[in-house]
């Protein structure tokens, strides 16, 4: 089994235009300057994915989408399809995010036929997973982001690569993190879920943790067992402070 390398993604959610795309030029700057231990990835909104796939080309800063359809193509207006993410320049995928299961009603099966449909069509898919407050403060999150991981991963995942992202609900947004060894205790417990899982490919995979990751704690968290990165939200929209974050690693 072999640890694959670390995986820095950033979310910028619904935000970004054209403008913005001067962050992705100054983090390509700062990436050069001092290359990173871990892959960088930026998930604009779609509409600028092809842009700045063009405008990272050749920096070793990947580029992905935030979500794909669940269907191949057809009369789904307003969805995005895993090939288009892949003919616009991006190389993975974000899928399963809270906002999307919560705002979207995205559920565990729906999240699973995505993944399926990213892999067919040469994405890595990033799939999220994390348990609300309610379910921590009854001592479930464990068996809840297990349970996510079980029906989220679909058995077709096995020989490509793939990343978890492990974010608490609570976390996200909140500037509230879990301790460290509760985060450490979840990865752990995804970790055995994986291997069982995926064997060897389930034992290497990165698990990410996300929610209010910023320059400033970044550090601790990603130095703790089982951690292989980190997926950000509002921390990645300044290429500076994401900066930081990276070179936590
Ligand atoms: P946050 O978001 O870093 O702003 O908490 C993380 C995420 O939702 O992926």
């Amino acid at each position: 089994m072999t640890l694959a390398r670390p995986l820095i993604a950033g979310n910028w959610k619904m935000n970004g235009v054209e403008a913005s795309l001067d962050e992705a030029r100054t983090l390509a700057a700062l990436v050069d300057e001092r290359p990173p231990a871990a892959r960088v990835a930026l998930c604009p909104p779609a509409t600028l994915i092809a842009r700045m796939a063009d405008l990272l080309a050749g920096s070793g800063i990947l580029v992905g989408g935030q979500d794909c359809s669940r269907e191949a193509g057809g009369a789904f207006t307003g969805d995005v399809s895993a090939d288009m993410l892949i003919d616009a320049g991006a190389r993975l995928v974000i899928l399963g995010h809270s906002e999307r299961r919560e705002h979207r009603g995205e559920t565990d099966a729906v999240v699973a036929a995505k993944v399926a449909r990213a892999v067919a069509a040469g994405l890595e898919p990033i799939v999220c997973v994390g348990e609300s407050l309610k379910a921590r403060q009854a001592g479930r999150a464990i068996a809840v982001v297990d349970g996510q991981v079980r029906a989220s991963l679909p058995d077709v995942l096995a020989g490509h690569p793939f990343a978890v992202a492990y974010e608490p609900l609570w976390a996200i947004g909140s500037g509230q993190i879990p301790e460290l060894g509760e985060i450490e205790a979840v990865h752990g417990a995804v970790r055995e879920t994986l291997a069982a899982m995926f064997g060897p490919d389930g034992e290497g995979a990165p698990i990410l943790y996300g929610g209010s990751v910023n320059g400033d704690n970044a550090q601790p968290i990603l130095k703790a067992r089982e951690i292989g990165g980190a997926l950000v939200g509002g921390a990645s929209l300044k290429a500076a402070q994401f900066a930081r974050i990276i070179r936590a690693i």
